[in-house]
């Protein structure tokens, strides 16, 4: 665990599964381009080993890491200063260590979807009408940072309705966000724009949104990613969507913002992404 090469800034992701990520390509990538030396690996961490492994971290001398499934609200709880975003989102992507030894943290999703929206693919949140699926960490990552760019509104629909409204009591927005079950979709208005934040993906289903949510104008954006169209993307396009958009833009921006709450320096998002959608296709 922790492979630190003496004079070489140490980062890592921590998870369980992990082996999926490709947050060290990402991150390599990153520090090529920009020219900053540092390592990035993955390191799996036992379920019931997250604090033994940032205790482990910060002895070997390591400097930050990315925390995903399931460690993100044990991450939020063991910071010492956590951003304004985290806080909202009461889960963390992102910690890093100071000269003191006190560990910082932050969630960069919501920025990385929004970078991502926004820059990438030009899909403008300000007088939008904005539907997001699910009411897990990733609906609570995305949302304060959507509700930063203006929306007219932004609609929680959840299997659990409880979920929902609790995000929604929490962000304490009044009239601008909802809670919702599905059913209760059909009494709305088509969206400018769909996020699928469940997790529905991993087991190739859809949330069971009415077709009367997607208009001919209507954006759909995945937050998950697959080597094909995910079964939201072409959910999406069966139903007449302007467009259907997959998450790996998202998880390049996320580890952007990262990469530059540690380092100091904006990395080349755009060509990392377009890098990785040639080796998707070319595989
Ligand atoms: P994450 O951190 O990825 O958001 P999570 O906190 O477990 O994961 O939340 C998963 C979200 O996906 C929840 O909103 C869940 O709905 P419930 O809260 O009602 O369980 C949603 N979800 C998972 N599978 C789904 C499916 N097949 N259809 C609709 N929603 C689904």
């Amino acid at each position: 665990m922790f492979d630190v090469i003496p004079g070489v800034d140490y980062y890592c992701v921590i998870g369980n599964p992990v082996v999926q990520s490709k947050s060290p390509a990402i991150h390599q990538a990153f520090a090529a381009q920009t020219g900053q030396r540092m390592s990035y690996e993955k390191v799996l961490v036992p379920l019931a080993g997250f604090s033994d492994a940032l205790v482990e971290f910060k002895r070997r001398g390591g400097r930050g890491l990315n925390v995903t499934v399931p460690f993100k609200q044990q991450a939020f709880a063991a910071a010492e200063t956590l951003s304004a975003r985290a806080r909202m989102a009461g889960a963390v992507n992102t910690m890093w260590l100071d000269a003191a030894g006190g560990w910082h943290a932050d969630n960069t999703d919501g920025a990385g979807l929004l970078r991502d929206l926004q820059n990438n693919h030009r899909v403008s949140i300000h007088g939008r009408r904005i539907l997001v699926c699910g009411a897990g960490g990733a609906a609570r990552g995305a949302l304060p940072v959507l509700l930063e760019a203006g929306p007219q509104e932004i609609v929680i629909a959840n299997r659990t309705l409880a979920r929902a409204q609790a995000i929604v009591d929490e962000c304490d927005e009044g009239m601008r966000v909802h809670a919702v079950g599905y059913d209760a979709l059909c009494d709305f208005a088509a969206f400018d724009l769909i996020i699928n934040a469940t997790s529905s993906g991993l087991s190739g289903a859809v949330p069971p949104v009415p077709a009367v949510c997607v208009a001919p104008h209507t954006c759909c954006y995945d937050m998950m990613y697959g080597d094909g169209p995910t079964a939201f993307q072409r959910w999406s396009q069966a139903r007449g969507a302007a467009v259907a958009i997959d998450g790996l833009g998202m998880l390049v921006e996320q580890a952007a913002e990262a990469f530059r709450l540690w380092r100091g320096v904006t990395p080349d998002s755009g060509a990392v992404i377009a890098a990785m959608r040639n080796k998707k296709s070319g595989d």
